[in-house]
């Protein structure tokens, strides 16, 4: 019998050297939503790590104050991954020695999945799946140039045609990842479609080093259940936890066996707003490394907002005109004029 249809003890934790990952359940990056603010609100929710943006190694290696701000942290957002995409093994080297040197990660992440076409053409992103020799290299420069646990957040392959994750994972592991973070649906599905999580399964038994399952959870019960039925290490989730930070919380308590009590809509409007202060208090710092400026950090704190308050209204009654209503926000005072409004 394979190991996808054994149910599995979940683990309550995984350590990576010095790094505990405690529950197994991570933020997984996503590039405009994984703020400072937001992972602080996951993390407070029980998220057991959490993960930068993408950040560039050329421009962190060069010590660009533009990279380097994809890497600004909260104090309170701990344990966290420094997330940098590149080709060239000595550029990622030094990228990742440079995010060691500020002392505020416990691992480096590195990206072998983006599958944006600009990044792809490059071999980066999910372009190093085309050569896993290539890709061995590159772990092996970066495990060497750092003390910090060194992990690969990756796909199962290019195109349905292309699966190519065993030999991945495998250079991966010999390349010396610490950990594998993999997403079940190949680069050209970007993110639609249904993940493939018997190959995330398969890859578990393949391999020695911990593997983490992501793809397509939805809510607490489906975590549980891809978690315990492929046998996997640890879990990530991206999208539903946008909007829903309390899905960890949910999570955790029923990984403990204790109760669940939602949050009340206040609860859930209140801590919504603090992480907007948080934005506004982002894209403030971002704006001193710009000399021209289209929008007030309080405007664009308020678009990016945007996103993690329509998925908040999802299912609810009048969704389309509230989410119309949600696209002209500008200022703190229409956003939580709005919230209040509709959830309280
Ligand atoms: C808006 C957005 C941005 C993303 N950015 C990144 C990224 O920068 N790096 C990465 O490895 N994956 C990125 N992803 C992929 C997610 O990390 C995750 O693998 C994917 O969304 C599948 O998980 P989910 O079904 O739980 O959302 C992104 C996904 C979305 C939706």
């Amino acid at each position: 019998m394979s190991l996808a249809h054994q149910p599995q003890p979940l683990k309550s934790s995984v350590s990576l050297g010095a790094l505990t990952i405690s529950p197994p359940v991570v933020l997984a990056p996503m590039a405009g939503i994984t703020s400072p603010p937001f992972r602080q609100l996951c993390r407070r929710q029980g998220c057991g790590l959490a993960v930068t943006e993408l950040t560039s190694a050329e421009g962190l290696a060069r010590g660009q104050a533009k990279t380097l701000h994809f890497l600004e942290t909260w104090p309170a957002e701990r344990p966290l991954a420094a997330h940098i995409y590149g080709r060239d093994p000595d550029i990622m080297a030094r990228a990742a020695a440079v995010a060691e040197s500020l002392g505020r990660f416990d691992s480096i992440d590195i990206n072998a999945g983006c599958p944006v076409p600009k990044i792809m053409r490059r071999g980066e992103g999910a372009g190093l799946l085309r050569d896993p020799n290539h890709l061995k290299r590159v772990v092996q420069a970066v495990c060497a140039a750092v003390k910090l646990p060194v992990t690969v957040k990756t796909r199962v392959g290019l195109a349905a045609n292309r699966i190519n994750i065993s030999e991945v994972a495998q250079a991966l592991e010999e390349g010396g990842a610490a950990a594998i973070f993999l997403h079940g649906r190949v680069a050209a599905k970007r993110h639609a479609g249904p993940p493939d999580w018997s190959l995330i399964a398969r890859i578990k038994q393949e391999r020695s080093i911990p593997i983490f399952g992501n793809g397509g959870i939805t809510s607490a019960d489906e975590a549980l259940r891809l978690w315990r039925e492929n046998g996997v290490d640890g879990i990530m989730i991206g999208r539903a936890a946008i909007g829903n930070p309390w899905l960890f919380a949910e999570i955790a308590c029923r990984l403990e066996n204790r109760p669940w009590t939602p949050p009340t809509p206040a609860e859930r409007v209140e801590a919504l707003l603090e992480m907007l202060d948080g934005l506004i208090k982002l894209a403030e710092l971002e704006q001193r490394h710009r000399r021209r400026l289209r929008y007030s950090a309080e405007e664009s704190a308020c678009m990016q907002f945007r996103t993690h308050a329509s998925l908040l209204l999802r299912g609810r009654p009048h969704q389309r005109v509230l989410m119309q209503r949600l696209m002209s926000f500008h200022s703190v005072a229409d956003v939580r004029a709005t919230l209040h409004e509709i959830f309280c």
